[in-house]
């Protein structure tokens, strides 16, 4: 799930249209408020539980569904974060590395102690370019785009190592983006599918909502003057600079959560926190509260906090440690 906490540890006070009440945490403003401090200390309120379920711990294989009319050069971006989260496929990155940020995810175990794999390739790539199910999509047609993909591509049906990623253009419209989420994950109905595969959904925000979902690369208007200015992205493109952190966090949570039984927090398990909502908007040391933490600068001014191949740089949010019960990623400075 994918909820913008961040938004609301910020903006509570100005506008309850951005909160989404579905997770046992913002239900109740007193506790979010207490919570938005626990970040990086103290973590009672937080109450991640394992349910039992299978985490993804074999090499973890991504099948890439693009989804509408994507540039070569977006791809290649995206795919440069996924190949860099392994430090199999390539000559390790300086640290602070995606794969030294995935080995936070890396922690999280089964009930036979087998942890979530370290290992993460991309298994398959098709293109639904001609928009098969049209230029809006909801959680169900979704569901079609990636029956569409598993037949008429032969990609695997890969139920115990699979991650299908479905994403989509600046010009599609998902239900409930921008307004309720950036990215989800779930697992996909035999009765659409044919088979129950994990997969995550994540939009490119760049034209629809960059405020929300590209955030700290464009910040709201209404901030005006007294807010924090937008920051440059890393590779300069702010739909999907801001898409590589949603992707992160979603990686992770489908990862610990694959059928949205194994790890989250909260009593419901129709709405879960999971151990990337628990540190959405945090980014590196200090972060809370609106800030996003600090973070590094390369000579351009383009914010970043990890390294990837080719040397590439990418900003992505922090993921919950469930060692030290806190937010955690390679570049802290403690
Ligand atoms: C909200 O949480 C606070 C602190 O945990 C508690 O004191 C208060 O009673 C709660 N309010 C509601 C409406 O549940
Ligand atoms: C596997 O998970 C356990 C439980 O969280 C953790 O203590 C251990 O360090 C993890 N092992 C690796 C190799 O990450």
């Amino acid at each position: 799930m994918l909820m913008n906490l961040f938004f609301f540890f910020f903006f509570a006070s100005l506008s309850h249209s951005l909160t989404h009440h579905n997770n046992a945490i913002s239900d109740n403003e007193t506790s979010v408020f207490s919570a938005s401090k626990r970040f990086e200390g103290s973590s009672n309120l937080v109450n991640l539980r394992y349910h039992m379920g299978p985490v993804l711990s074999s090499p973890i294989n991504i099948y890439l569904i693009w989804y509408g009319n994507w540039s070569p050069s977006h791809q290649l971006l995206i795919k440069d974060f996924l190949l860099s989260i392994s430090t199999f496929n390539h000559r390790a990155a300086p640290s602070p590395s995606v794969s030294d940020w995935w080995r936070t995810v890396s922690l999280y175990a089964d009930q036979t102690g087998a942890n979530i794999s370290r290992n993460i390739l991309i298994a398959g790539e098709y293109s639904d370019h001609l928009y098969s199910h049209g230029t809006h999509l909801t959680r169900l047609t979704i569901q079609h785009v990636i029956a569409t993909a598993v037949k008429s591509k032969p990609f695997a049906v890969d139920h115990k190592n699979g991650i299908y990623l479905v994403l989509t253009a600046t010009d599609v419209t998902v239900q409930d983006f921008c307004r309720a989420v950036c990215g989800f994950h779930y697992f996909t109905f035999p009765s659409m599918v044919g088979y129950t595969l994990p997969y995550a959904w994540v939009g490119n925000s760049g034209t629809q909502c960059p405020e929300v979902c590209a955030y700290p690369f464009a910040v709201p208007g209404y901030m005006g003057g007294g807010g924090p200015a937008a920051l440059r992205a890393p590779n300069g493109d702010v739909g999907v600079d801001g898409m590589i952190s949603v992707i992160g966090h979603e990686l992770a949570e489908v990862s610990s959560n694959p059928l949205v039984n194994a790890w989250y927090a909260g009593e419901d398990p129709t709405a879960p926190t999971e151990i990337g909502d628990l540190c959405e908007g945090l980014y590196g040391t200090g972060g809370g509260g609106g800030y996003i933490g600090q973070v590094m600068k390369d000579g351009g001014g383009r914010t970043y906090n990890l390294n990837g191949r080719r040397g590439r740089k990418f900003l992505v949010q922090w993921i919950w440690n469930p060692i030290l019960n806190a937010c955690a990623g390679p570049n802290a400075l403690d």
